[in-house]
């Protein structure tokens, strides 16, 4: 009898791994199930003979990929991707996200958008009802434009500060360059309004609701593994 504990985050990355096929163009996520499937793409590139390029959303993930052998180009050198597959910090029934609790949404927004296909792997631990139950959103923003940025989403009920560094001595800085606040809502106004809301605020680079976005979400738990579809 085997008594190992199962690792939801292993056993969906592996399963998302499957839908690589040998030429594709494949964006890879940031994060702990992200770096799973970097580790299977990894694995079935060298065992298996498998041909893929890579994109990485993240510094982080692409040095990660680069150190495991796999090829990486630069988001600069491509309009569009064949598949991206990321994980997620809040999943909605209707495949609404929220993303962006590591520092890299902008390009991971980014490739969403380019891929013509996004998957997005998780544990059961990631489904809401709606975005916003666990974290607040994260909104990145010109370091200029903090304050009016900040003000105006106050003005819509937004409750949050600037994030600080993990060791809080400091300001969080996105590898965009970018000063990340994390505003809460009132759970009365709805994801798209406030997707509208924060894309219409000047000095906002990006923010943390994907939504319109998601082609498919595998979700991970009790050992078992749901796909769900557009
Ligand atoms: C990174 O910015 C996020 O969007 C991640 O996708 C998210 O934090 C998922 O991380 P885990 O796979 O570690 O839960």
């Amino acid at each position: 009898m085997n008594d190992k504990p199962v690792n939801d985050k292993l056993a969906v990355a592996i399963h998302a791994a499957k839908y690589v096929e040998n030429g594709m163009l494949v964006g890879l996520g940031t994060g702990s199930t992200a770096n799973y499937f970097i580790e299977e793409l990894a694995r079935r590139q060298r065992e298996e003979g498998l041909t893929v390029t890579t994109i990485a959303s993240s510094n982080i993930s692409m040095i990660k990929a680069q150190s495991l052998g796999l090829n990486v180009i630069a988001l600069a050198q491509v309009a569009e991707i064949d598949l991206y597959i990321d994980g997620a910090d809040e999943i909605t029934p209707d495949m609404t996200l929220l993303k962006g609790r590591g520092y890299d949404l902008v390009l991971e927004k980014l490739l969403a958008k380019a891929a013509n296909q996004f998957i997005v792997v998780a544990d059961k631990s990631k489904l809401v009802d709606r975005i916003g139950t666990h974290y607040a959103i994260p909104i990145e923003v010109m370091p200029m434009a903090w304050k009016a940025v900040k003000r105006s989403l106050e003005k819509a009920g937004g409750v949050g500060d600037l994030r600080q560094n993990v060791a809080k001595d400091g300001l969080s800085i996105s590898s965009h360059g970018s000063l990340v606040l994390d505003m809460a809502f009132d759970k009365s106004i709805s994801e798209a309004a406030l997707n509208h809301l924060i894309n219409n605020t000047p000095g906002v680079v990006e923010h943390g609701i994907f939504l319109g976005l998601t082609s498919g979400v595998l979700i991970a738990g009790d050992g078992k593994i749901e796909e769900r579809w557009q």
